[in-house]
């Protein structure tokens, strides 16, 4: 997709479709549609005075333009009350309205964006709401159907009205292309069945994508494994038939020496819970279990076009976790490559093993500040459901840049404690640690486990097994399927790491 900044006024841009964004009671027609209106002969007045469009939030009401100007259609977006507005609702309406639209045949956009919407954000912000929605909507989930459907095609180019002059908008606009790009192409990943995206079939997608990238990739095979000692990932590998990776890439933007921004990604390809096997209901959920791996990948793509002044590794553990003969079993001791002993209590707590092992390497490597992300626990969905990933952290600083990120790139965050009150949450009878306890805390458990490896470095765990897939037809927010949770957060965070 294209997108830009341009100064033609409504009437005038040549479009398929020209959305304009409404708050709901708003009856006046914004000044900024006001010739436009005029050559409608007065229908968009018309709709808001009357019953026939109320701005309710993703609510979508399109007028046929009649050959009276050059666009085609003019569809009023509804964009719910003034008060409620942020940058995350503006990008999920134009996702809902740019999908709904480009099924209905349109391939160019152009976004009006009225004084009272830019208002809610710098024109940075707005730019990036406007084009990541839209990019976003262009989101296709690859069809393993025999028969596809040939109509669907993709926005190809945006126009956005009403923000033209502003620079730091039209550069956000640049980076907002690059961010999207990134996070369909792993939306695309999370989306594919285990059967067709193994742990080998990941690292053949992420050589592909990485190509002429200047990103610098590694694969640790079993035998590297062994070599470094990495008890805890090799466990829950034991179970699969497929061979476990750890995919590894650097991004040298920074000084030698310089901090190095760690980004450790759960990459299970399919997790059946192993031995304490999961019940059949959802279970092929499961296939999404990378999701904090994928978008790892997706974020240092975004990193690879954006160019911060900053050294990033990203470190991606990945392998199935199932049953079999040889599986780890409930009662099990390992020991991870920093020397942890580990109880296994429960097979199906298995990211945070292979997580444990990638933050290690991290730590070796030199990692300054690490981030890790992952579809780690059921308890973080049922507390936030689909909408916000779940933060936890040992270093208020890193914890604000990340919310800082987060705002940047329309992604919700919600930090959660991780008091010294939890302590003893972890500790085993038999081991240095257990990997599960109490039935409750238990996104807090997961976390509380985690820190163990960080060495006390700056650090941040994002949970999104809840935002990583939306599927709730409650919520009137992102289409149904893999969100690409985390990318745009982490990309961002990398900027802001680099500018400090
Ligand atoms: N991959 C799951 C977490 C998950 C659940 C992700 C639902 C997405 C949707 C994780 O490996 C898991 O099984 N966690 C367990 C941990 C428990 C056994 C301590 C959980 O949260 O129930
Ligand atoms: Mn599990
Ligand atoms: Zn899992």
């Amino acid at each position: 997709m294209q997108a830009r900044l341009v100064d033609t006024a409504p009437e005038k841009v040549e479009a398929d479709a020209l959305i304009l964004p409404v708050f709901e009671g708003e009856k006046a027609v914004p000044a900024e549609a006001a010739a436009l209106d005029k050559k409608l002969k007065g229908t968009i007045a018309e709709l808001l005075k009357g019953d026939g469009f109320k701005g309710k939030f993703m609510e979508l009401v399109p007028v046929h333009n009649l050959a009276s100007v050059p666009s085609r259609w003019t569809v009023l977006a509804g964009v719910g009350k003034r008060e409620h507005l942020d940058m995350v609702r503006l990008r999920n309406v134009l996702q809902a309205a740019g999908r709904t639209l480009r099924k209905r045949g349109t391939r160019s956009i152009a976004v009006i964006v009225p004084t009272g919407v830019a208002r809610q954000g710098s024109g940075a912000d707005v730019a990036r709401a406007v084009t990541e929605g839209i990019g976003l909507g262009n989101f296709e989930a690859a069809s393993l159907k025999t028969r596809p459907d040939r109509t669907v095609g993709r926005i190809g180019s945006l126009e956005i009205i009403g923000l033209n002059g502003q620079k730091a908008a039209a550069s956000a606009v640049k980076d907002s292309l690059a961010l999207t790009d990134a996070t369909n192409r792993i939306r695309e990943w999370i989306n594919l069945p285990a059967n067709a995206f193994t742990p080998t079939v990941f690292v053949e997608k992420v050589k592909e994508a990485t190509k002429g990238s200047g990103l610098d990739l590694k694969v640790l095979e079993l035998d590297d494994m062994k070599r470094l000692k990495m008890g805890a990932l090799l466990a829950v590998a034991r179970g699969s038939e497929e061979p476990a990776k750890m995919i590894v890439l650097r991004y040298g933007g920074g000084k030698k020496g310089g901090p190095t921004l760690a980004l450790v990604g759960k990459g299970i390809t399919f997790d059946s819970g192993g031995i304490s096997i999961k019940p059949a209901q959802h279970m092929e959920m499961m296939k999404s279990d990378m999701g904090g791996g994928a978008a790892v990948v997706g974020a240092m793509l975004a990193i690879a076009a954006l160019k911060p002044k900053i050294n990033v590794l990203a470190v991606v553990p990945t392998t199935e976790n199932m049953p079999s003969g040889k599986a780890i079993k409930p009662g099990d001791v390992v020991t991870g490559s920093g020397g942890k002993t580990i109880e296994i209590i429960n097979t199906d707590a298995e990211g945070r093993l292979i997580l444990s092992d990638g933050i290690t390497y991290a730590v070796n490597e030199g990692a300054t500040h690490i981030v890790d992300i992952a579809t780690l626990t059921g308890s973080i969905a049922r507390t936030l459901g689909p909408l916000a990933i779940g933060a936890f952290s040992n270093d208020p600083p890193l914890m604000t840049l990340v919310s800082e990120a987060a705002d940047l790139a329309g992604e919700r965050v919600w930090e959660l404690p991780t008091w010294a009150d939890y302590d003893g949450l972890i500790d085993s009878d038999i081991a240095d640690i257990k990997n599960s306890t109490v039935p409750w805390a238990g996104a807090t458990t997961a976390a509380l486990f985690l820190r163990e490896f960080v060495d006390g470095r700056p650090w941040v765990h994002l949970d999104i097994a809840g935002s990583a897939w939306q599927d709730a037809s409650e919520l009137k927010t992102v289409p149904k399927g893999p969100t690409g949770s985390g990318v745009r957060l982490m990309a961002h965070l990398a900027q802001l790491l680099a500018d400090r």
